[in-house]
């Protein structure tokens, strides 16, 4: 994109306003649009949003927050910053929170729930929300990975309380650096994300201990001038994968879990088999690269409490087998069937 994205870079920093400018709030008022909220607040980071969102809600020491063990460390260490428990809970087959280990996992202290749409999958909100009201829980959405997914009518970004977005460049839609959004319908939670992202400031005084958290206007207008082609990255994405699907269907593999009312980001292409790393430097060897998300579900971590496999077995599962091959909107028909044919082969059936 570098001839678009170039003159846009100039005029920004022509305008000398690096910081909280017009980009920030055309972006603003575009992702809030885009995802059906009131009030969208552009911050430094995913985790940020996500911290900011957490705080907002009032979660604080002595709360709980039921968290699904598999999902990048943010997810999880946003909530040990607040002061309160994540409380892991396994994951579905979709490697979604297993609303059902849920429920067993909530106690008087539990304030909320951690929706994290991983890979550019989403959760049933019908499902969430039911569950959220029968135990009297706060929803929060960690969207990082599932801009420009939908489940029926409701897009990743819209669901609960608040969301949370991710820009890191490795994101379907991505800042050249670091970039986050807090999205939310609540007035007050919006007004508490805008003065935690400035150190607290609000109408020119400071009222409470902030951060540094602002999301360059350079990076906002790059945002901006994605997003014009988000839909089309998609599409491209949910071609890719379903190509790839089909390239794979006759072989001894578990591809990633489909619901038909879901229209899936494609943030990642996750298979799961057993002899996954074998599968993994056999495609080293022919040149295409793949990755582990995650390979080290939170119940490993001591941050979190170190916990046994065994009370996690989708999760600890999931880790061992996982395996993620390239999917990204610039690959080409012939690079997808390339990166096919050397699964393939690993199977001796190319
Ligand atoms: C699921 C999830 N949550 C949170 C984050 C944190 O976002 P960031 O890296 O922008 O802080 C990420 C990505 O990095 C993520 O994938």
């Amino acid at each position: 994109m570098a001839p678009e994205l170039t003159p846009i870079v100039a005029r920004v920093l022509a305008s000398g306003q690096m910081l909280q400018g017009p980009e920030v709030a055309r972006l603003e008022a575009d992702l809030a649009a885009l995802c059906g909220r009131k009030h969208a607040i552009c911050v430094a980071s995913g985790t940020d949003a996500l911290f900011f969102s957490l705080v907002g809600l009032g979660i604080g020491p002595g709360d709980e927050v039921l968290v699904p063990d598999v999902s990048f460390i943010a997810t999880a260490s946003a909530v040990v910053r607040t002061g309160a428990r994540p409380v892991l809970v396994d994951v579905d087959p979709g490697c979604l929170i297993d609303l059902c280990r849920a429920a067993e996992a909530v106690t008087e202290r539990t304030r909320a729930i951690l929706i994290v749409q991983l890979f550019g999958a989403m959760a049933d909100p019908a499902r969430v929300c039911d569950f959220a009201e029968r135990y009297g829980l706060q929803v929060l959405e960690d969207a990082a990975q599932a801009f420009g997914a939908r489940f029926g009518s409701t897009p990743a970004g819209a669901l609960g309380a608040v969301s949370a977005l991710s820009f890191d460049p490795m994101k379907v839609l991505s800042a050249p650096g670091s970039g986050g959004a807090v999205l939310t319908d609540d007035d007050d939670l919006a007004a508490h994300a805008r003065r935690l992202r400035y150190h607290g400031r609000e109408d020119g005084r400071y009222v409470e201990l902030g951060y540094n958290s602002q999301l360059p206007s350079l990076a906002a207008a790059v945002l901006s001038a994605k997003l014009e082609h988000h839909p089309a990255w998609t599409v491209t994405r949910r071609e890719i994968a379903a190509q790839l699907s089909a390239a794979l269907s006759d072989l001894p593999i578990e591809q990633p879990a489909l619901d038909p009312r879901v229209e899936h980001a494609w943030h990642k292409f996750v298979i799961r088999l057993d002899r996954r790393d074998a599968l993994a430097s056999h495609l080293a060897a022919a040149g295409v690269p793949t990755m582990v998300h995650y390979p080290r579900p939170f119940h490993r971590e001591e941050l979190f409490g170190a916990q046994p496999d065994d009370h996690f077995p989708a999760a600890s599962s999931h880790a061992h087998r996982a395996l993620s091959l390239p999917i990204h909107a610039q690959l080409t028909d012939e690079e997808v069937e390339r990166i096919a044919l050397a699964v393939r082969r690993f199977f001796g059936v190319a």
